[in-house]
């Protein structure tokens, strides 16, 4: 049962940490390429095509990926949690004792996962949303709401914020189990 659990904890934190780099690193800056700058329309020939992606396809492709990272999410406390006590002997007095090193990292790794689920809150159920129907209003011929950019930069920096975390929840989790490097 120890093994499952760590299992699908590492399956979990690979396809959410994998699935968000991919995101940022791959589809984005292609969909970005692809997309015409408002008002000109695409090079004919060499460079993007005339149509250029189909509207609505990042918000789509966002929707869909927030349902996988939040199962990750889930997942990742979840067998977290029941590793904790049942392999470590680590229960609630112990997580807020001065314990040494495995307990120390651990205490910094929940408040990072605590950050990193709050901004994520942030990021998938409010400003993403938020952002999406307010692009979707230009799209449809409406004038673009004033903070537009300011929104979409601030949404941009917080998925960057979030990812960094992420990353070094890993570092932390590692030096957690096997020690920092001497
Ligand atoms: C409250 C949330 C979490 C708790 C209580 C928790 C707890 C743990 C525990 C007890 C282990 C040791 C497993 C073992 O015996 O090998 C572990 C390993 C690990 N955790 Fe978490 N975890 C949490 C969230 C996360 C998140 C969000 C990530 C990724 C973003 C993550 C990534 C890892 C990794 C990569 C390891 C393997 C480290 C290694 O084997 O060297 N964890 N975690």
């Amino acid at each position: 049962m120890y093994q499952a659990a760590v299992f699908i904890h590492l399956a979990s934190a690979i396809i959410w940490i994998g699935g968000s780099l991919f995101l940022a690193l791959v589809l984005i800056p292609v969909l970005r390429r692809f997309t015409p700058p408002p008002g000109r329309t695409p090079a004919p020939t060499g460079g993007p095509p005339p149509s250029g992606p189909p509207p609505g396809m990042l918000a789509a492709v966002a929707r869909r990926f927030r349902v996988i990272s939040w199962v990750c999410i889930v997942l990742l406390v979840a067998t977290g949690l029941y590793i904790l006590p049942t392999r470590y002997g680590i229960g609630f007095g112990e997580f807020f004792s001065l314990g040494g090193h495995f307990v120390g990292t651990l205490q910094v790794k929940v408040v990072l996962v605590a950050i990193v689920i709050w901004l994520s809150f942030i990021h998938d159920f409010i400003l993403g949303p938020y952002v999406n129907r307010l692009l979707e209003a230009v799209q449809s011929g409406g004038a673009p709401h004033p903070r537009l950019s300011l929104l979409r930069r601030t949404i941009i920096w917080v998925a960057r914020i979030n990812l960094a975390l992420t990353v070094i929840i890993v570092i932390v989790a590692v030096t957690m189990t096997r020690g920092a490097p001497v």
